[in-house]
């Protein structure tokens, strides 16, 4: 009877083994539910934690947006949406929103890498009849891979609406600098 009402006591090597055990199962299941979280929300949080000449990063390094509470938008953003405009929406319709004939790259950029997109664009893609071109000799594609992966990464997470942004952080003389060396102009 003693027994019964003593508090269950393991040995205290055991003891040690079962919390650890605890502990164990607890932080997989933590580490499954923000895994899953992480990966329903886009594969990185494009939240920027620095900026090198009018360039937002990521905490991983990779290119992003930044919006101002009053809309004005990097200047990355802005010049993606140009560019987007001119070399990409023949296919993949306004805005990125896609097309009989092409993905909408706004959902694309939800999850793809920088890396993945950037090979994609770069060195095409062809899956049947369905046909991306390589546009990495392209200097209107080359020269701006960055600003159409900020614009579009904007995109797919509702940072930027269907229109061009009214307002926009200034053109960097770095920016001008190595746009200008990109497309061979003095
Ligand atoms: C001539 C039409 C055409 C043009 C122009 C074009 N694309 Fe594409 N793109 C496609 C097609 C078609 C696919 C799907 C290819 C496949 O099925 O593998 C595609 C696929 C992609 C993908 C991969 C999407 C995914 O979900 O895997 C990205 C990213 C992309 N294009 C970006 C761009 C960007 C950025 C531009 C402009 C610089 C551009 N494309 C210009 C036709 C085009």
């Amino acid at each position: 009877m003693e027994l019964l009402h003593a508090p269950v006591r393991l040995p205290p090597h055991l003891e040690g083994k079962l919390l650890r055990k605890i502990w164990f199962v607890g932080a997989a299941m933590i580490s499954v539910i923000s895994g899953g979280i992480a990966f329903a929300a886009g594969a990185v949080d494009p939240t920027p934690v620095k900026s090198e000449n009018g360039k937002y990063l990521d905490k991983e390094g990779n290119p992003t947006f930044k919006v101002a509470p009053d809309g004005t938008v990097d200047w990355y953003t802005y010049s993606g949406y140009r560019r987007y405009h001119s070399e990409c929406h023949v296919c993949h319709g306004p805005d990125g929103m896609g097309s009989t004939y092409a993905p909408a790259v706004t959902d694309s950029l939800k999850t793809m890498s920088y890396g993945d997109f950037v090979g994609v664009v770069a060195s095409g893609r062809k899956s049947g009849n369905s046909v991306m071109p390589a546009l990495g000799d392209n200097p209107n594609v080359a020269c701006y891979m960055d600003d159409l992966y900020i614009y579009l990464r904007a995109r797919a997470h509702d940072a930027v609406g269907r229109v061009r942004p009214a307002k926009k952080e200034d053109k960097t003389e770095a920016y001008t600098k190595e746009e200008n060396s990109c497309m061979g102009r003095k």
